[in-house]
């Protein structure tokens, strides 16, 4: 019997609930597979536990992490922490830490959902982050604070190495489907420095890959070629602030933030990865049993190829498709089932 040991942090708002309902899908999951387990360790870090203690991740936490096979995360941020504080308290420090700089972001309308576009239909993509540096490398800082002549800096770093094996992880993940088709998405016109860095170290990457169609969009562009072109559209690569945005406007496009799914991948795997829905905690819907879990599903399916179960993903993704298309939907998708009605319908579909 094949055993994976998972850390799970629910964090806030509905985290905790996404993340007890994802669970619910995998331990059914693998009863039905019979070929693993899954050991899962709670950690109740959140931002009530940071009000409580002072910390978010106490001494030795991200230690004790390293014997994980995988993080299972739900999502920080609360309204009594400001969110620059939960999240570099948290999510960050795990990503960072674990060297996970490799963000992977699938986008796709589900059968039964519908899109916000007319030809949403042609929306297939996959948003590759680089999730270790640029905009968010956390360099920066304010000087004379309150006075007139206050100065804040937030300064984007980009290394070659950074920079080359993000565009490295992206062609061959565009390698392995099937339109192979892989799109650099920057600011090169306007920013002269590192993204004209990031241009050339692609093209030059690209020297090693001569059987996957490239081309290159400025960041605002893009926006538009999604909303009005999402077929042209296959695998694109961004920094961490312009995939950021593009990944929500993706989901969006997709149907709802609850369906988005995504994993931030160590993958040389010198540490555990993380997988998590896209979502925040949505403090609106806190507590009242409504949260699409659709994203939190597709998470622990992207979790489960990583660790090396593909069969049993395909499985999970296709009983999410069979619950969606059988129109089983939560309030953000037009419907009217709860979190409880979703989880148990995928986990009757498996
Ligand atoms: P959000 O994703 O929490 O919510 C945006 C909207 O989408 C809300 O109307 C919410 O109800 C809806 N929504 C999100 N997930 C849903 C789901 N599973 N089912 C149904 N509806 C869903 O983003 P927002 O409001 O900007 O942020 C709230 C808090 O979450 C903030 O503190 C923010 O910092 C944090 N956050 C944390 C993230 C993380 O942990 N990775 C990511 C994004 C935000
Ligand atoms: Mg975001």
């Amino acid at each position: 019997m094949r055993e994976y040991k998972i850390a799970a942090i629910g964090g806030d708002g509905i985290g905790p609930e996404v993340i007890a309902a994802g669970l619910q899908v995998l331990e059914a999951l693998a009863a039905k597979d019979g070929g693993f387990r899954l050991q899962v360790e709670h950690f109740p870090w959140s931002s009530p536990y940071y009000l409580k203690h002072g910390h978010y991740i106490p001494e030795g936490g991200l230690e004790k992490l390293k014997g994980f096979d995988a993080i299972f995360f739900g999502a920080v941020g609360s309204q009594e922490v400001p969110d620059h504080v939960s999240l570099w308290g948290l999510r960050l420090p795990i990503a960072q830490g674990f060297d996970q700089y490799a963000n992977v972001r699938p986008a796709r309308v589900l059968p039964g959902v519908k899109s916000p576009l007319v030809n949403g239909q042609g929306i297939d993509w996959v948003i590759i982050r680089e999730n270790s540096e640029g905009e968010y490398a956390g360099n920066g800082g304010r000087t004379h604070r309150g006075l007139p002549i206050e100065v804040g800096t937030e300064t984007a770093v980009f290394t070659r190495a950074g920079v080359e094996r993000i565009h490295r992880f992206a062609f061959e993940l565009a390698g392995k489907r099937p339109a192979r088709h892989l799109t650099l998405v920057t600011k090169s016109n306007a920013q002269r420095f590192g993204m004209v860095m990031w241009d050339e170290i692609f093209f030059e990457v690209a020297r090693d890959y001569p059987d996957i169609r490239t081309d290159r969009e400025l960041v605002d562009a893009v926006t538009t070629r999604m909303v009005l072109k999402p077929q042209t559209l296959d695998v694109i690569v961004a920094t961490n602030l312009h995939a950021d945005i593009l990944s929500d406007l993706a989901a969006a496009l997709s149907g709802s933030l609850g369906i988005a799914p995504t994993a931030n991948l160590n993958p040389e795997r010198r540490f555990p990865s993380m997988f998590e829905p896209i979502h925040g905690s949505a403090f609106d819907i806190t507590g009242r049993g409504i949260a699409n879990p659709i994203a939190t599903f597709w998470t622990a399916s992207m979790m489960l190829e990583h660790l090396g179960e593909p069969a049993a993903a395909a499985r999970l993704l296709a009983a999410i498709e069979k619950v969606t298309g059988s129109g089983v939907l939560s309030p953000d998708l037009g419907g009217k089932a709860t979190t409880a009605e979703v989880t148990l319908a995928v986990c009757a579909a498996l």
